[in-house]
C-alpha cells in the first residue's frame, strides 16, 4: 500500500476547500433573467392575463429581470401607435445582454408548439448565432402543453373557473385556437380527452384546425344540457374571446348555440388568468433542460 503522508493529505484536503469556498460565489453570483414570450394582444380587456402572468413571473423569480416579447409585429405595430412599446424576440434578448445575465430562461406563453413557437425558436437561435458570446446558457420552456401532467393541471383550473357557478347538466364549450394546416390538432385531441374525462359535459373544439364548432354541433345539441357555458380556451381572453366567441355576428358560438335553441353563458377569462395555468408556465421555465447554446 502506498503510503500517503498526513501532511500533504491535509494540505491537498485544504486546498480544495479553499477553491470550492472561491468557486461557490462564482456560481452563486450567475445573474439569470426571463424572456416571455407571447403572441401579444391588443385589447385592453385581455391585458389582466398578461399582467397576471407578469406578476407570477416576477414573484417566483424575485432575482430576474423579467423582459416581454410580442411575437405578431401587426401586434406590436398597434400598441406602438397608442405609445406602448413592446419588444420582438430579438430586442428581448439585448436587452437581457444589457442587463449581464449569464443564463436566460425563455418562457413561450403559447398553448400550443405551432407555427408562432417554431418562428420564436428560430428568430432565438438565429439571434443567439450572430452573438454567440452574449449568454453562458438559454434554457427554452416550452409551451403550455407538453404532457400529460401538463394536460391534468390546466384541466383542473379551467373546470375551477366556473365551478360553483356552472350547474350540473350544463355544458362547458371551449374555444382553442387551432392552426389551419393541423399542427397542433394533436395535442387539442390530447387535451379534450383529458377534458372528457374529467367532466364528460367539458367539450374543446379551435377556431382553425380540424375541429371547430360544427363538429361539437352534434354532441351539443343531442346531449340534454339547455344551457352552454363558453369560455376561450386561449391565454388571453381577446380578440377572438369578444368576437367570434362571445360577439353578436351571427357566426359567433354564442350565435351558433342560440341557433341550436341552447343559452349561451359566455365567460371571458383568458388561461393566463387562472392560477393553475400561470403555474405550468412557471415550472416549464423552472425545468427547462432545452439550452438552445448546447453545442
Ligand atoms: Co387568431
Amino acid at each position: 500500500m502506498r503510503h500517503i503522508p498526513t501532511t500533504s493529505l491535509r494540505s491537498g484536503l485544504l486546498a480544495l476547500l479553499l477553491s470550492l469556498c472561491l468557486a461557490l460565489p462564482a456560481l452563486a453570483a450567475q445573474k439569470e433573467g426571463l424572456l416571455l414570450v407571447a403572441f401579444g394582444t391588443s385589447v385592453p380587456e385581455a391585458q389582466p392575463a398578461l399582467t397576471a402572468i407578469d406578476q407570477e413571473f416576477r414573484a417566483a423569480f424575485p432575482h430576474s429581470p423579467v423582459v416581454w416579447a410580442y411575437t405578431s409585429s401587426i401586434i406590436r405595430a398597434k400598441l406602438e401607435k397608442k405609445g406602448v412599446h413592446i419588444g420582438d424576440v430579438n430586442a428581448g434578448l439585448e436587452e437581457l445582454a444589457r442587463h449581464k445575465v449569464d443564463v436566460v430562461r425563455v418562457q413561450s406563453l403559447h398553448v400550443v408548439a405551432g407555427e408562432e413557437f417554431s418562428e420564436m425558436e428560430r428568430l432565438l437561435v438565429s439571434w443567439l448565432a450572430r452573438h454567440p458570446d452574449s449568454f453562458k446558457a438559454v434554457y427554452l420552456g416550452r409551451p403550455l402543453l407538453e404532457s400529460r401532467q401538463d394536460a391534468g393541471e390546466v384541466c383542473r383550473a379551467v373546470l375551477a373557473a366556473t365551478a360553483g357557478k356552472r350547474q350540473p347538466g350544463e355544458a362547458l364549450l371551449l374555444m382553442g385556437h387551432g392552426q389551419s394546416h393541423g399542427r397542433g390538432d394533436m395535442v387539442i385531441e390530447g387535451m379534450r380527452a383529458v377534458l372528457a374525462d374529467a367532466d364528460p359535459l367539458a367539450m374543446l373544439a379551435t377556431v382553425e384546425g380540424s375541429r371547430g364548432f360544427d363538429q361539437v354541433r352534434a354532441a351539443l345539441t343531442s346531449g340534454r344540457a339547455s344551457v352552454v357555458w363558453l369560455q376561450p380556451f386561449m391565454v388571453v381572453a381577446g380578440d377572438h374571446a369578444r368576437n367570434d366567441l362571445a360577439g353578436d355576428e351571427p357566426d359567433s358560438w354564442a350565435s351558433q348555440v342560440r341557433t341550436l335553441g341552447l343559452t349561451p353563458r359566455p365567460v371571458l377569462t383568458g388561461l393566463g388568468e387562472l392560477p393553475g395555468v400561470r403555474a405550468v408556465f412557471v415550472r416549464h421555465a423552472r425545468d427547462s433542460q432545452d439550452d438552445l447554446l448546447k453545442r
